[in-house]
């Protein structure tokens, strides 16, 4: 079987962009891959500064793969961090990485861009560097990711050509990028692409009210009740679209091209059709997010099956590099 890894941040709930564009496409590989996935605790310390929300986080992230039906028996799940031989292999890819690549990359020149450089650490600049260092550790055919990912698989195409050109050898694999088309960019709630930082998410377990709440503050132009519609520039119905049926679909089109049928109508039918969607994992969520125990069994069982290709990889590029005896 060929493997398929990723990897997601541990700084708060995932979000429906999260579960669209990752979450669900990783889960769905589970049985034709051999399924690797982690939660990047390494890679949240760039930003998070509180242990308590980081482990936090990592409980919730686990409880939301297991909800969403991640089978500890098929795939492994577990801490970035229970891989420390990760940072070993970031260090050799350093030594092979251009300070030009980091400079380019699309996360570091937006936070140079708004003008916080002094609060960038070095951390965010290494950032690609750890990542391909995830990726590479494993000998990883495919990464599931959604659009915004791309450019950092293509970074680390770049050093693993790179470090397999310095040293003379096919010593690591070149993974490649699986990004599902409907949902390379799921929107946010004011229509640019969702993410924590702009404030902008549906978060899918939230209690119904709430998750109604959510729905309701999506943006949209200030047509009223009566008003023909257009749905193809409408943030609801982008979402829509991505529970409804074919017909149901139609059904909203027809409705806002005709007029007298409102936002608000539009919002609540987006809200009970993802309602009924996410209720029962909402449902398995709640019954096991308190569980430490079983989940750190979950995370440790994981860790423990990836652990024989860490080392395959590890010794493979020390005898490459010339580290070691
Ligand atoms: P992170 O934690 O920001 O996001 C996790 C996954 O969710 C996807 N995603 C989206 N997809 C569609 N629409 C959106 N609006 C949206 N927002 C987020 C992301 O593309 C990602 O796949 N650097 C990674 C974590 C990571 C990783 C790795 C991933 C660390 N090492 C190795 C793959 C392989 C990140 O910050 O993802």
């Amino acid at each position: 079987k060929k493997r398929s890894l990723s990897g997601i941040k541990p700084t708060g709930f995932p979000h429906l962009g999260n579960y669209l564009g990752m979450i669900r496409p990783a889960i769905d590989l589970q049985d034709d891959f051999e399924a690797f996935y982690f939660v990047a605790d390494y890679h949240a310390l760039t930003t998070v500064r509180d242990p308590q929300a980081l482990r936090q986080s990592v409980y919730q992230i686990t409880a939301y793969f297991l909800a969403f039906g991640l089978d500890p028996e098929k795939a492994a799940f577990f801490r970035q961090s229970d891989i420390p031989e990760v940072t070993e292999l970031t260090w050799l890819l350093s030594c092979v990485t251009h300070m030009g690549l980091l400079e380019r990359a699309h996360a570091y020149k937006a936070a140079r861009d708004q003008g916080i450089e002094k609060d960038i650490n070095h951390g965010v600049f290494t950032y690609p560097v750890l990542m391909a260092s995830d990726i590479l550790i494993y000998d990883s055919d495919v990464v599931p990711v959604g659009a915004d990912q791309v450019q950092h698989l293509e970074m680390t195409r770049d050093m693993a050509q790179k470090f397999n050109s310095a040293f003379g050898g096919d010593f690591l694999k070149l993974p490649e990028a699986r990004v599902r088309e409907d949902v390379a960019t799921v929107p946010g709630l004011d229509g640019r692409k969702m993410s924590k930082s702009y404030g902008n998410i549906i978060e899918p377990l939230l209690p119904p009210k709430k998750l109604r709440k959510q729905i309701m503050k999506i943006e949209t132009d200030s047509k009223g009740l009566d008003d023909p519609k257009d749905p193809s520039t409408c943030n609801i119905v982008t979402l829509y679209k991505l529970f409804a049926s074919a017909e149901e679909l139609a059904e909203m089109e027809e409705n806002y091209r005709r007029g007298g049928y409102g936002y608000g109508h539009a919002k609540q039918a987006l809200f009970e059709k993802m309602d009924e969607h996410f209720a029962p994992y909402r449902e398995r969520f709640n019954a096991i997010i308190d569980d430490h125990n079983y989940l750190d069994d979950v995370l440790d069982a994981g860790a423990r099956k990836v652990r024989p290709t860490v080392e395959d990889v590890i010794a493979r590029v020390r005898q490459a590099s010339g580290l070691g005896r």
